[in-house]
């Protein structure tokens, strides 16, 4: 059984689409075939002030990628980086423990999309432009 909360998130979804130019892009899962999560987040002085995401997903899915957003926008991203699955649950007011895994994919997404900006703040010449961005996102493999 959901909690009102994932039941709130999974009806009315925070933050869903997609960020033009984005600073931090992960994608988690595979858009052509199954469940996925695309995560965009705008980071101005290290500090993340818009987060957008596009999900294909169970309802646990969808709410855990929802709350995650609200969690992060306004936080420093070293704050961010601590938002493992279980603050995402607890968010949540719990999920069925046979739905617990599907936290995963909003916790990892959003250590990806760091990553990512980590990655662009250090190395900013190579993504002049942010056309991997614009197509839609980078794989996990892209960022490690
Ligand atoms: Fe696969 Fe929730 S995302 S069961």
């Amino acid at each position: 059984m959901y909690s009102e909360k994932v039941l709130d998130h999974f009806h009315n979804p925070r933050n869903v689409g997609y960020l033009e130019d984005a600073d931090g892009v992960a994608q988690i899962g595979d858009p052509e075939c199954g469940d996925y999560l695309l995560v965009f987040l705008r980071i101005c002085e290290d500090r993340i002030t818009e987060a957008r995401f596009l999900c294909r997903g169970c309802p646990a899915a969808i709410a855990c990628a929802s709350v995650t957003m609200e969690l992060v926008t306004g936080r420093h991203v070293d704050e961010a980086w601590d938002i493992t699955d279980e603050v995402i649950v607890d968010a949540l007011d719990g999920l069925p423990e046979g739905k617990l895994h599907c936290s995963n994919l909003g916790a990892m997404a959003l250590h990806v999309a760091l990553l990512d900006y980590f990655e662009r703040k250090n190395r900013p010449e190579e993504h002049a432009g942010g056309e991997e961005a614009q197509a839609g996102g980078r794989s996990q493999s892209d960022t490690a």
